[in-house]
């Protein structure tokens, strides 16, 4: 078989099916349940103040940076930018059990993403690589950095900033959801790396993928090939970017052998706490990562072009309230609605334009549609649509689309059209294995990939169609937040169901995710705490 056949091959073994769900254990294994927080043992740690003041930011600025003047790279300010983007968001509890929330969503609330920072030295700090523990918000320091070592990183990047990297533990996921759960922790990585770029936004800075290195440098970088992994728990590296202020425009995406070289000598320190005692060896996601690894590559940049934002009159909001109210919803009233011109607006945040957060990370070009349930949006009528956040693409989709659809483009400036007109509520909550959610919301939809040609070129995008998905799916909970309603994104959908409603008989795309946006319902049984409550007497 050929790299993509394989991949193809995961990509169809882990399928939900109206008759099977894609395999996992069937149960739920509560006494091997992993420790959603990875600490690293016998390591200085670095306490960072609890975000208390968060930078006051108009909600558009977040996208625009129009107003953030870029802050000084000090301990407090990458501590807020840490928080904000990976942080905890609340505890909540009920009868007994108790759970904590982060900024960043996660399938099943499992988090199957790390983080580390390398660096610069500060007051309190010496230069070096930090995994970051949000129980305790804290940095666990890895590896001290020399100062030659730091100095040419500068030079090579010609500007201050720092790294941060992230990474994924497959066994938290594929503990509840078996073989599927390699698709979810690429979607987690989408959402965290949107929530990076919009907190770097809050402090007038900018992440930008270094999108050369392979999936080797970041080992090499974060010391993991130098870390005494547990069996099935060990991080796999997945991306590393550069934070700089936004007025740098001219970033390297890559760094040079030398100074990769540099890191592979470092003494790495700490050893990673034990997450279950016993695990499932799911073969298929190891060998998924195997088949999806990236090679270098050249550093690649992309233009996205600019193009003004629909402008919505809403009330002053605050930014940083906006990323700590994110919750997804678990319910919604089918009364929900909004207007027609908020809904663009909505869509509107999720096409990439240059020099906007969070697609100017640059991660690759858009490969992601939108299939959408309109339930119930005022001035429109219910329906299938499809928005289009590439136009390169338009033409294919619609040679590949059942040939009744209508693709009446709702406005002549926007990429948004009419497939088939009718009431959907109840198929989009079928598909989207039979969740209430998907139907009761003002609109719901699916994340349609370019897919088999990507895959034939690069394998390793695979993953990067999950992290784009992951992005969109970022930006949709922000702007139901911002917009007084609530999102949820939802990896649990008939994955060949969506394709026979569009027509889709091939690979040529495929959908990889879905997102639904309503009038939420609060569980009122539900106590919630301050995120670090656990450590108010620190
Ligand atoms: C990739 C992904 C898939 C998800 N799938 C579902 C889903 O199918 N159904 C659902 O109710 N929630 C789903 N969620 C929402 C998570 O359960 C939620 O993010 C998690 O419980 C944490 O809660 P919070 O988002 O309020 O912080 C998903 C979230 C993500 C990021």
């Amino acid at each position: 078989m050929n790299k993509t056949r394989e991949i193809i091959h995961y990509h169809e073994e882990t399928k939900h099916h109206f008759h099977r769900y894609a395999k996992s254990l069937g149960y739920m294994d509560w006494k091997n349940q992993p420790n959603p927080f990875r600490f690293y043992e016998n390591v200085k740690t670095v306490s960072l103040p609890l975000l208390e003041d968060t930078p006051k930011t108009e909600y558009m600025d977040l996208y625009t940076r129009k107003n953030t003047a870029p802050q000084a790279f000090s301990l407090e300010n990458i501590s807020r930018f840490i928080a904000l983007a990976l942080g905890l968001s609340a505890w909540k509890a009920i009868s007994g059990s108790r759970w904590s929330l982060r900024m960043n969503p996660s399938s099943g609330n499992l988090h199957p993403t790390e983080a580390h920072f390398v660096l610069p030295s500060t007051d309190r700090t010496p230069c070096g690589v930090y995994h970051y523990n949000p129980f305790i918000h804290a940095l666990e320091q890895r590896a001290v950095i020399p100062r030659d070592l730091w100095e040419s990183i500068l030079n090579y990047f010609q500007t201050n900033g720092f790294m941060a990297a992230l990474s994924s533990i497959f066994w938290r996921e594929s503990w509840k959801y078996g073989e599927r759960g390699f698709r979810y922790c690429n979607h987690d990585i989408g959402h965290a790396l949107a929530g990076l770029s919009f907190s770097a936004s809050l402090l007038g800075w900018r992440v930008t993928v270094l999108n050369s290195l392979s999936d080797r440098d970041i080992e090499t970088i974060l010391g993991f090939d130098r870390t005494a992994w547990h069996d099935l728990e060990e991080e796999a590296p997945e991306l590393l970017c550069f934070v700089h202020t936004h007025e740098q425009h001219n970033i390297s995406r890559g760094l040079p052998i030398e100074i990769i070289d540099g890191f592979s000598s470092l003494s790495f320190y700490g050893t990673p706490n034990l997450l279950s005692d016993n695990k499932v060896n799911w073969e298929i996601i190891y060998k998924a990562k195997e088949l999806t690894e990236k090679s270098p590559t050249s550093e690649k940049r992309f233009d996205y072009g600019h193009r003004k934002f629909i402008s919505t009159s809403m009330p002053s909001l605050d930014a940083a309230q906006i990323i700590r109210q994110r919750r997804s919803a678990v319910s919604f009233n089918p009364g929900g609605h909004i207007s027609k011109h908020r809904f663009m607006a909505m869509l509107d945040k999720t096409l990439p334009r240059n020099l906007c957060a969070p697609f100017d990370a640059e991660l690759f070009d858009p490969n992601i549609h939108l299939f959408i349930f309109v339930h119930k949006v005022r001035e429109m009528l219910p329906g299938l649509y499809f928005f289009i956040r590439n136009e390169h693409h338009l033409r294919e989709i619609q040679h590949l689309a059942k040939p009744d659809f209508l693709w009446e483009q709702i406005d002549p400036k926007f990429p948004l059209y009419l497939l088939k007109n009718g009431e959907f509520r109840q198929t989009a909550i079928k598909i989207s294995c039979h969740q209430d959610i998907a139907g009761d919301s003002v609109f719901s939809l699916g994340m349609i990939a370019r897919f088999k040609s990507l895959l034939d070129k690069e394998p390793f995008r695979y993953r990067h169609l999950f992290w784009e998905s992951g992005m969109v799916g970022q930006v949709l909970y922000l702007e139901a937040e911002a917009h007084e309603l609530r999102g949820t994104g939802i990896g649990c959908f008939f994955d060949d169901a969506v394709h026979d409603l569009l027509g889709f008989e091939d690979n040529a795309f495929q959908s990889l995710y879905h997102f639904t946006i309503g009038d939420p319902v609060e569980d009122n049984r539900l106590t919630v705490y301050p995120p670090y409550y656990h450590l108010k007497n620190r």
